[in-house]
């Protein structure tokens, strides 16, 4: 486990190195169609490694068979959930990204990603009906990291809910980036399915596990 952590810290760190300018595409707060070179998004786009460690260590630690990402960007958060589950299916809207993601992936061999291209109000409902055909057992991790606006994430909520495992957990990234997204978050620890919702501030994270006491509380990281 620790050689792949220092391999995907490898590919942080050339990512970083990596001045090619592409044309984003823009899905949440920001400007259409701006340009960034990759080393910017490496710098601030993505997980630390100190979280996307810990979510990688969330996975093994639950023996996790399938994971779901909403967000997938070079995919290193990608790589570690990668590295402790069975499968996983990442979701990204930006092909230019999608591409680097899948290049990253290649080099450090991983096998068990499948990426889904396009905006998450499409590519999920496809996704979901791929699921109900094929009978998917639900995924025991959720990790949504996109689209950082409080009605979206409601509504991704919404959506994904029925594909967590009954003692699957839910990960909301950036419950604190504005407080349009900490009122979202506000809204979520309200419904009486969870049965834990925990402010890890990093993240805000749920779950309906019916073998916990219901309890809302705050960690920091
Ligand atoms: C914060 S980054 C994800 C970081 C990644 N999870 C990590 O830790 O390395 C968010 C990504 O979501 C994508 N995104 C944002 N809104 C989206 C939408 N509505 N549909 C599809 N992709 C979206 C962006 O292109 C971006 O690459």
């Amino acid at each position: 486990m620790a050689a792949e952590n220092a391999m995907i810290e490898g590919r942080r760190k050339h990512l970083k190195k990596d001045t090619t300018s592409i044309q984003r595409v823009d899905f949440g707060a920001g400007s259409q169609g701006a340009s960034q070179t990759v080393s910017d998004i490496a710098r601030r786009s993505l997980k630390r490694t100190k979280h996307a460690a810990a979510l990688g260590n969330l996975a093994q630690s639950m023996q996790a068979e399938h994971i779901l990402e909403l967000g997938t960007s070079l995919g290193l958060t990608t790589a570690y959930l990668a590295t402790g589950a069975h499968a996983v299916t990442t979701c990204e809207g930006d092909p230019a990204i999608a591409k680097l993601a899948r290049e990253q992936w290649n080099t450090l061999g991983l096998t068990n990603i499948a990426i889904s291209e396009g905006p998450f109000a499409e590519t999920i409902p496809v996704l979901i009906e791929e699921w109900r055909a094929k009978n998917h057992p639900g995924f025991d991790l959720i990790f949504i990291d996109g689209h950082h606006i409080g009605s979206a994430l409601i509504a991704y909520v919404k959506e994904l809910k029925p594909w967590l495992r009954p003692r699957g957990v839910l990960v909301c990234d950036d419950i604190h980036w504005s407080s349009d997204m900490e009122q979202a978050w506000g809204q979520l620890i309200e419904d009486a399915h969870w049965t834990q919702a925990v402010d890890f501030y990093e993240w805000g994270m749920l779950t309906a596990n019916p073998d916990l006491t219901k309890e809302i509380r705050s960690i920091r990281l």
